[in-house]
């Protein structure tokens, strides 16, 4: 440095000062690439059977599992918020090996489907597909000799995704990852008439450590073994773009990458390669992350939801589906009131 520290002495200032564009909030609120918008938000709700039930799911602080009566309230405050759409999980009242309640028209989830939809009809409602919260094993499909068989799985998703069609589901999301389950399930919605009715695929859903919380709230960890021989591993992208496209050669409507925070690349690269609308997965563990650290004082929990969900869509997810959403739709109408 120089003697009097103004700038260091064996050097040209440069030219090019990319600081000038950041100087003043109005030339970074005019230059901001990536928007956070309520409209691409995804509310994921617990529907468990019962009534008046409104319960804490520990491992997801601010998260609650809703009877239908419930769930419904929930919906409408969601709606207000602005945000388009919800997607549904539902817990099991009595679970068996083929995981029969999962395409029950009794079922929670379809309960649930129907009275959002008559009392709060403007918001889209998505139901998730999948047997791991019916079945007594706890996979996401049949297991057959301690083997998950695809084709008789693919047949019980098939049934459950049309108890959600004919329940009034706008779109059904296979959550399960077996082998030709898209095709399947829109032939069979065509069949039965839901032509209307669309598949929002988890085309790229990853065996993740970060769904643990999740697995709480759904009672629905595996009772043996792991889901590494359905869903991908967390290591190959090459074979993530393969299932996508196959997804979309099935046709699927919309397709999701899962975990998002940790899978930013695939975001990417998938929306580079297909022409359908890319959602992204904000999942449970990524959630609960924040959520814990936030309650230590360790971070600031508004801050890093939004610097998230930010780089969520930078990275080129049209939807993201997250916990964060009635919060994150409330800080972003605070943000507008403030500027
Ligand atoms: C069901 C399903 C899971 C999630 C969504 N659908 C759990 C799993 O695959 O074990 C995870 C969602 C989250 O962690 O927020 N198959």
């Amino acid at each position: 440095m120089s003697a009097d520290e103004s700038r260091p002495e064996v050097w040209t200032p440069p030219i090019v000062r990319p600081r000038r564009l950041r100087a003043t909030a109005s030339l970074r609120r005019m230059l901001r690439e990536t928007r956070l918008s309520v409209d691409q938000f995804v509310y994921p709700l617990f529907v468990t059977p019962g009534s008046d039930i409104v319960e804490p799911i520990d491992a997801m602080p601010g998260q609650f599992l809703r009877s239908v009566d419930r769930v419904v309230d929930e919906a409408r405050r969601v709606a207000d918020l602005g945000i388009p759409a919800v997607l549904l999980f539902g817990r099991a009242a009595a679970k068996d090996a083929r995981g029969s309640e999962a395409s029950s028209p009794e079922g929670a989830v379809q309960r649930a489907v129907a009275a959002i939809k008559s009392s709060v009809p403007e918001l889209t409602v998505i139901t998730d597909v999948c047997l791991c919260a019916y079945t007594d094993h706890g996979h996401c499909g049949i297991v057959v000799e301690e083997r998950i068989d695809n084709d008789r799985s693919v047949a019980r998703l098939v049934d459950t995704a049309l108890s959600h069609a004919a329940a009034g589901a706008d779109l059904v999301a296979p959550s399960d990852m077996m082998d030709g389950r898209v095709g399947a399930i829109r032939a069979a919605l065509d069949a039965a008439g839901h032509t209307d009715v669309g598949i929002l695929a988890y085309a790229a859903k990853a065996a993740s450590a970060f769904y643990g919380p999740f697995r709480e709230a759904a009672d629905s960890a595996p009772a043996f073994g792991d889901r590494r021989t359905y869903q991908l591993d967390p290591a190959n992208a090459r074979e993530a773009l393969r299932e996508v496209e196959l997804d979309v050669a099935e046709g699927a409507d919309i397709v999701m990458v899962k975990p998002a925070l940790v899978n930013l690349d695939l975001v990417a690269r998938v929306r580079d390669r297909v022409t359908v609308p890319v959602a992204a997965y904000f999942v449970s563990g990524e959630y609960a992350a924040i959520k814990a650290a936030a309650a230590q004082g360790w971070l600031d929990e508004r801050a890093a939801a939004l610097e998230a969900l930010t780089a969520i869509v930078r990275a080129g997810a049209q939807i993201v589906v997250t916990y964060f959403a009635p919060d994150a739709a409330q800080w972003l109408r605070d943000e507008e009131m403030r500027d």
